[in-house]
Parts: structure tokens; sequence; C-alpha cells
């Protein structure tokens, strides 16, 4: 018997009730998220009167009311009541640590966008997808680039130059970063971690791919914004890469951040990767932390939310074009298997402390 035995469960109408609830708070609390009041109630030291709120927000107190309805029956927001008979309204510190934008890499807030915009994205599509097995193709989610950044800036800006970088093969990745190598990184969306590094490492240079043009081009924008000349952006498949003689055994180290699974040749695209890298060349893929037989997720603290987003966008852009479909969640021994049929033998699967909803697979050529 599995742990999750009947009798380990609650009531399964109670749980459905919680299902309901809960779902609810997710789309109010991105709604609390994308419009700043999470940000907002974060600069308060004391509960304020919605009429404060809503004033230091610039937004409209009505709907702020009913937000707050949401938010004080959640648990988010605490309430009480004034001298004067008013309530106040007050988020905990140890709340706002997690959802304000100030919360760096904790920051879970951001991560409650995810299914709203999805949902508005590819609801229809999925559910059509179910009956005829076609993909949907990235063009159908406008928002993401946008949303992929957010995410990046969460995940990268306070930890990827100074933690994940100096622990990459005992710290001879940050040496020769300081001396200076060239660098790509594939499926770079609109550029985040490219220009953390290139700011960073001036005497490197750095290579972003991505077959999104709208991505790319915002991707040249913020270069050129912060001046950064050790810098470029290319639009490509990479899937088309080990097909490139001109870019055989150009660069020193590749990483693909969160970008391979769910691409529609992902195979290819790492038999790409090995094929522009030098001999003895480093190349970090950060992909998502799970096991590849559903059995083995049980315990997987996000599983329904990750499965989910997988659902909504991993897989039918991945399915897209005839695309293999591999899903967010293809699991920590088929991508081993995956490096190591592209030609990597040397794979080595390395936990993040400061990211546990990833694991880092180091490979060397
Ligand atoms: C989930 S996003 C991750 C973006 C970025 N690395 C980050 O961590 O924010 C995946 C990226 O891979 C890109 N991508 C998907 N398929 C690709 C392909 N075949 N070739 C190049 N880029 C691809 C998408 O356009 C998207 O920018």
């Amino acid at each position: 018997m599995t742990n999750h035995s009947a009798q380990n469960q609650k009531p399964f109408a109670e749980k459905m009730t919680d299902i309901l609830n809960y779902s609810a708070l997710n789309l109010a609390m991105a709604i609390g998220y994308r419009t700043g009041l999470f940000d907002v109630m974060d600069t308060f030291d004391t509960p304020q009167t919605m009429q404060v709120i809503a004033d230091r927000a610039g937004l409209n107190r009505r709907y702020i009311k009913e937000w707050l309805g949401v938010m004080v029956t959640g648990q988010i927001v605490e309430i009480s009541r004034d001298e004067g008979g008013q309530n106040r309204y007050y988020l905990p510190k140890h709340h706002g640590d997690l959802v304000a934008r100030r919360a760096g890499n904790s920051n879970l807030g951001v991560y409650t966008q995810e299914i709203p915009l999805l949902t508005a994205c590819a609801m229809e599509a999925v559910i059509e997808g179910f009956s005829t097995g076609e993909g949907v193709s990235y063009d159908r989610y406008p928002q993401f680039q946008a949303f992929m950044s957010q995410l990046a800036d969460a995940k990268h800006r306070q930890v990827l130059v100074d933690r994940f970088l100096p622990a990459v093969d005992g710290g001879r990745l940050i040496a020769d970063l300081r001396a200076g190598i060239r660098v790509c990184d594939l499926g770079c969306g609109t550029g985040f971690v490219l220009t953390l590094m290139a700011g960073a490492f001036p005497d490197s240079r750095f290579v972003g791919i991505d077959m999104s043009r709208e991505a790319i081009e915002t991707a040249r924008r913020e270069a050129s914004r912060q001046q950064l000349t050790n810098l470029e952006f290319v639009a490509a498949d990479a899937a088309t890469l080990k097909k490139n003689s001109e870019l055989k055994a150009s660069f020193d180290y590749v990483t693909a951040f969160d970008a391979i699974h769910d691409q529609t040749r992902p195979l290819a695209a790492l038999e790409g990767v090995h094929h522009i890298l030098v001999p003895g060349g480093r190349f970090s893929m950060v992909d998502i932390a799970a096991r590849t037989n559903l059995e083995d997720n049980l315990d997987h603290p996000m599983g329904p939310f990750l499965y989910t987003v997988s659902l909504m966008h991993c897989l039918p852009v991945g399915l897209a074009d005839g695309g293999s479909g591999l899903g967010m969640m293809w699991g920590q021994e088929k991508a081993v298997e995956m490096l190591k049929a592209a030609g990597f033998a040397k794979v080595q699967v390395l936990e993040i402390p400061e990211d546990p909803f990833n694991l880092h697979f180091l490979c060397f050529k």
C-alpha cells in the first residue's frame, strides 16, 4: 500500500473544499502580486485602513475591498478593528518575506501568476489537445517571456554570480570566467542570466540563443541599455546547432536554464550543445528536480503544481510540429539517459542549495 492510502488522507469532501478555496486564493494572490498590492502592504509596519492602502497603491477602493475579503478569509492578511471602529489590515512581515517582490529567490508570490497566466493563454487549446493529440505553439503564450523574465530575476539575481557559478566544478569555472572564456546560454529567453554574467565577467564573451525573435529583441535592447559589449544574441532553433559547422567547438561553457524539456527536439538540442563545446568543455543544464517514474514523485512537495504547469505549457509546446513532448516532469533518470545519448560520458547530478525546484546536471565533453 502507498503512503497515499485512504487512512492518511483527509476525508475527500474536506479536501475538495480546500482545493476550491486554495485555487481561488492563488488567483486572487496573483492579482495582488501583479498589481503591487502585496508590495504596498509590505511597506506598512502597522495595520492600515482600506482607504490608506488604496491611496498608497493608487488603485480602486471597491476592488481592493473584495480582494481583501479573499486575503483575510484566506489568512494571508490579518484584520483588526481600531478604536474608531474602523477595520484595519496588515500583511505580516513573514508573509511579505515570501510574496513581496523584495523576497528575491524566496519569492513564491511570483509563482502565483503561473497557473492563471497559462490558463488565460491555453486552456481551450489544451482541452482540444486531449482530443487531437496536437501540440500548442509558443505563439499562443504571448505573455510568457515577460513572466519568465520575472521568474529569472527572482531566481537568479541574488544567487547566480555569488553562489551558483562559484560552486561549479570546485571553483574552476569561476576562475576561467574571470580569466576569459566563451559562454553560450541556450534557450536564453530575454537574456536575464546572460546580462548578469556578462556584467560580472567582462573578460569573457557571451552568446545567447533562443528561437523566439521577440525574446531576442528584448534581450538585445536590455544589453544595449546596460552598455554590455561582450554579449550578443542570436535567434535560432537549438535543434539546428549540430549541423552548424561554424559553431563547432566554439564555446568553453554552455548553460541551459529550464530550456531543454519543452523543446520539440530535445535530443537534437543536446547533441547541438555537445557539438558547439570544445573538448573538455562544460555544460550546466539546470532543469526541474523530479523523478522519471510517477510513483517516485508521490512525495514531491510541488507535484500537482509542476505537473499542471507541464500540462498547460511544457508538454503542449513540446508536442508542437510533431515534437517529442517530453513534459517538464521528464525526471532526472530520463535527463541523464538523454545527456549520455547526446555524447556526454560524464554527467554529475547535483542539488542546488538555494533552488530546491531544480537540479544541476553538470556535464563534461
Ligand atoms: C522556460 S523558458 C526559459 C528561459 C530562460 N532560460 C529562463 O530561465 O528564464 C524556455 C526558453 O526556451 C526557448 N526555446 C524553446 N524551444 C527552443 C528551441 N528549439 N531552440 C531555442 N530556444 C528554444 C523558449 O523560447 C524560451 O525562451
